[in-house]
């Protein structure tokens, strides 16, 4: 196999093409930048964290790499291949070797099938000629990984919590032993208590399986512990990547330090002291995005400079990269949670 990352995610662009409700049936569609610019690397093994309030394309980017939407500009390359030029034969590899867990675990199961079909689908689908004695001992040790009853396997999804039924989502995704898995805000749907539980589990799955992840969540005290790499995305952008401990303790983007800044301690003492920078107004419209810097009219050190040139990438430590020229360490060291 060649050096190349597992996955290498190139100046990659989603664009839509949108109609907006009461338009003329010949007003021609609006473009909707939901991904813009995108680049990164995933390595084996490795967890890349992405976060941004929603609406910012996270789930957009996840379906460009899962390859159930066309990049309409740049690349994603899986493992040195250009997804959209695989030939038959590596898009079947690739279609195995990545699989979703999505956010809303029940929606995201058949409620006609057991438990034992739901997480043998793709296997079956995959590879049809697995004996049935295979299949079987399969699913039995994904329940078990998981933390499911094997006792469980005739019954039906709504008969499970929520966490139980993410449990499921994450033996049906790992049963063909993929290369990389994609969570799409797995436990945002879930009750607090059973979050933490669930987000070990993966954790706990990542290393045993030494799979690639990225682990996606619109709050960043929930990737920041399982994740090597975090990327913070605003509005189709990029606006930062690091690994994940000088992102939080010395984030550069205004936007980083923003959501940082929005994330409470759990201290009452430390929580008092703190300066908070909290993140006033909404996400502005993708359908018309603010010239420049897309996060000019949120920022709290924007000048008129912003409005004129998207900021290119700036450099920080290794590996640490941020799209603001204006913001410095000073003004990261003020935000800084202790
Ligand atoms: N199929 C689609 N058609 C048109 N617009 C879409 C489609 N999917 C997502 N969008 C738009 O793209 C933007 C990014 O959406 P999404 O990727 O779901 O963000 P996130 O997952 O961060 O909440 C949003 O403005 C959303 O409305
Ligand atoms: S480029 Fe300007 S608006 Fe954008 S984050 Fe930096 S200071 Fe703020
Ligand atoms: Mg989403």
């Amino acid at each position: 196999m060649s050096d190349a990352p597992l996955l290498s995610v190139e100046h990659l662009d989603v664009t839509f093409h949108v109609r907006p409700r009461n338009a003329w049936p010949w007003t021609p569609p609006l473009k909707l930048s939901a991904v813009s610019d995108m680049s990164f690397t995933l390595g084996m093994g490795e967890t890349l964290g992405v976060v941004g309030e929603s609406g910012s394309g996270k789930s957009t980017l996840a379906r460009a790499i899962v390859g159930t939407i066309p990049a309409t500009g740049g690349k994603v390359m899986w493992q040195g291949q250009d997804l959209l030029a695989l030939a038959p034969a590596a898009r079947r590899r690739h279609r195995r070797d990545v699989q979703m867990i999505f956010q809303d675990p029940l929606a995201a199961l058949n409620p006609r099938m057991t438990v034992g079909q739901i997480i043998a689908e793709p296997l079956i689908t995959h590879a049809p000629d697995t004996p049935k004695a295979e299949v079987k001992a399969r699913v039995g040790e994904m329940m078990e990984r998981v933390g499911l009853l094997p006792n469980l396997v005739n019954r039906y999804p709504h008969e499970f919590s929520g966490g139980q039924c993410q449990r499921i989502g994450i033996a049906r995704a790992l049963i063909l032993k993929p290369k990389l898995v994609i969570c799409d805000e797995p436990v945002s749907a879930l009750d607090v208590s059973v979050q933490a539980q669930v987000v070990n589990l993966l954790k706990d799955i990542q290393k045993d399986m030494g799979l690639s992840m990225i682990f996606i969540a619109h709050d960043l005290s929930v990737v920041k512990h399982i994740s090597d790499r975090i990327a913070v995305m605003y509005l189709g952008r990029l606006m930062e990547l690091a690994p994940s401990r000088p992102l939080i303790r010395t984030p550069r983007h205004p936007y980083t330090q923003a959501l940082i800044a929005s994330v409470p301690i759990p201290d009452p003492k430390i929580e008092a002291q703190r300066q908070r920078q909290v993140i006033e107004g909404d996400l502005p419209s993708p359908l018309a995005p603010p010239s420049g810097c897309v996060f000019r009219t949120r920022c709290p050190i924007a000048r008129p400079e912003c409005a004129a040139e998207r900021p290119g990438p700036q450099a920080a430590d290794a590996g640490h990269v941020y799209y603001c020229p204006y913001a410095s360490a000073a003004d990261a060291k003020a935000q800084l949670t202790p």
